[in-house]
């Protein structure tokens, strides 16, 4: 029971790690030795495992426990030291980042699919994250599935399930498993970074927010921090309990899938500040009394005001976004004098830049925000942050945006996405538009006119790699800007992404609806890109 057993496997094709990790439906990991051979195949290439530490757990999904269990049956067959687990199989992305760096582990391995809907039939994922505490980057994944589809046996030691709920030691096998408080150490790390104790007067002087933790992973995560150590009233976290399939909503902090907070905001009886994070903590959506913050201006609002908490003090060495984020932290970083980055979409593009200590701050349009303080991104952080933002300026939320418009200008900015799209049409339309780049310069569509166009490749400044084809982008004379690009994380078919803004800097043209500014950007980007006769779609699935 206690010496590892070989079981032989044939290999699965398609175990092809994605932006963030190997992610599908529910009955595709539930295909006998799926998971084990995936796991296998992570471990397969650590070649430093023996006697090492591992960090595991997840956003408590359906099969969670069940692959918990597995993978600690597999770490023990594959001669780890040590495994850390969070309570009931728990962690979230960020505090999983947190546990690997603090514990020095070999890596951590993150049970999530992020913001997709969970349940029977939702959706699942595995994901390895590396030393580090970022997502592993390509290489790795790559030596993943290259190894994935020629593993033939897996190891493990055979035990039954082990309580999962108890924090403490236990041993299966020679290794030995944590059961660890999933808060504990990410609290310990916020209150570093973070001025406690100016959250806590804000919390007592009356303020009051809404953070909605979409019955997802954050839920113990903000209650026991804004609830128990920041003193703000019971009920503040909604949705606090995480659920297996999310109480069948989809995780996804935006205005559409959060539209109660966001309806609350609007509303009158709004309170100071809202706030959501996803399935599994990384993402964040904020909401101030009457106005939606999109996660551009929260980077760029977050960058300008950093200093303002203790873990920022020192100021910031650079900002990076993602290229389809829009350009509003670049104004930021060069009013601070520092240098901004632009990296393609996906968290891990940022580790070299944080490792190398070129940048504080990043962040996507995708609703994710992180620092140097971990190497994913981190929802619960951008509220803290935000929160201790408004302490120090005694500002409204709402008041502390319109003010960064004021010095900065307005990066008026939409997302449209064409969910579900047929592969073929959504390949080829990106074909086409490939094509037709080089004649853009000078084309006048409406009262736009082309004036750039080309598609997005990153030249990593750290390790020099080369990555290509992340996105076309098309700029106009007129300040404004549209980017496409195919999903990398969706499950069925091909979703694109169509990313538009425009930006003013009159004082007086601040407040105007968003849909109204960017009208012409639209039918600009749907011209070019002949979006309805080659999808069949005449509107997007999804505005945010
Ligand atoms: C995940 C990654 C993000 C990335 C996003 C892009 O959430 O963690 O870093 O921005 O995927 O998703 P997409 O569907 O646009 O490829
Ligand atoms: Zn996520």
């Amino acid at each position: 029971m206690t010496t590892p057993t070989t079981v032989d496997t044939t290999p699965f094709p398609d175990q092809k790690p994605g932006t963030s990790g190997l992610r599908k439906k529910v009955p595709v990991f539930r295909q006998p030795n799926y998971v084990e051979n995936f796991v296998q195949a992570i471990f397969d290439t650590l070649p430093d495992k023996a006697g090492a530490t591992l960090v595991l757990g997840g956003d408590g999904r359906f099969l969670n426990r069940e692959v918990v269990q597995k993978t600690l049956r597999l770490a023990a067959g594959n001669g780890f030291g040590r495994v850390l687990v969070g309570r009931g199989g728990l962690l979230s992305t960020p505090a999983a980042s947190c546990v690997i760096r603090k514990s020095r582990a070999i890596g951590g391995i993150v049970l999530s699919a992020s913001h997709n809907p969970g349940g029977p039939d939702g959706d699942f994922g595995i994901k390895f994250n590396a030393a580090n505490g970022g997502p592993a980057p390509e290489t790795v994944t790559n030596a993943i599935f290259e190894r994935a589809k020629a593993l033939t046996r897996y190891s493990l030691v055979e035990a039954p399930d082990l309580d999962l709920d108890t924090l403490g030691e236990t041993r299966l096998g020679a290794m030995t498993v944590a059961v660890i408080d999933p808060v504990a150490d990410y609290a310990e790390l916020m209150r570093t970074l973070i001025d406690f104790d100016a959250v806590s007067r804000l919390f007592a002087s009356g303020f009051r927010m809404r953070f909605d933790a979409m019955s997802a992973v954050t839920g113990p995560y903000a209650t026991a921090i804004l609830e128990g150590m920041l003193g703000a009233p019971a009920g503040t976290v909604v949705n606090a309990i995480p659920k297996e399939d999310f109480g069948g909503h989809h995780p996804d902090p935006n205005p559409v899938h959060c539209h109660d907070l966001f309806d609350l905001m609007q509303g009158p009886d709004a309170p100071d500040f809202g706030a959501a994070s996803d399935g599994d903590g990384d993402r964040n959506m904020i909401v101030a009394p009457g106005l939606f913050v999109t996660p551009s201006d929260s980077l760029a609002l977050l960058a300008a005001h950093a200093h303002r908490a203790p873990g920022y003090a020192g100021g910031l060495a650079g900002i990076a976004r993602s290229m389809p984020t829009s350009r509003a932290a670049d104004r930021v970083a060069a009013a601070l004098g520092i240098k901004a980055y632009e990296t393609p979409t996906g968290w891990k593009f940022f580790g070299n830049l944080l490792d190398a200590g070129l940048i504080t701050l990043c962040g996507e349009e995708s609703a994710g925000t992180g620092s140097n303080h971990v190497r994913e991104k981190d929802g619960l952080w951008a509220v803290l942050l935000w929160l201790n933002i408004l302490a120090a300026t005694g500002e409204r939320a709402d008041a502390l945006v319109r003010a960064h418009w004021r010095t900065h200008g307005r990066d008026y900015y939409a997302r449209h996405d064409y969910e579900e799209v047929e592969s073929d049409a959504a390949n080829g339309l990106m074909a086409a538009l490939r094509e037709k780049l080089a004649g853009l310069p000078g084309t006048r569509l409406g009262d736009l006119t082309v004036s750039t166009a080309d598609e997005f490749a990153y030249r990593d400044p750290v390790d020099g790699s080369l990555t290509e084809r992340q996105g076309i982008r098309i700029s106009f004379a007129e300040d404004a800007r549209v980017v496409f690009r195919l999903s990398g994380t969706g499950t069925a078919g091909a979703t694109l992404r169509v990313y538009l803004e425009r930006y003013e800097a009159d004082p007086a043209r601040l407040d105007r609806p968003v849909a109204e500014v960017l009208a012409p950007v639209v039918a600009a980007a749907r011209a070019i890109a002949e979006i309805e006769p080659r999808t069949g779609r005449a509107e997007p699935s999804v505005v945010t």
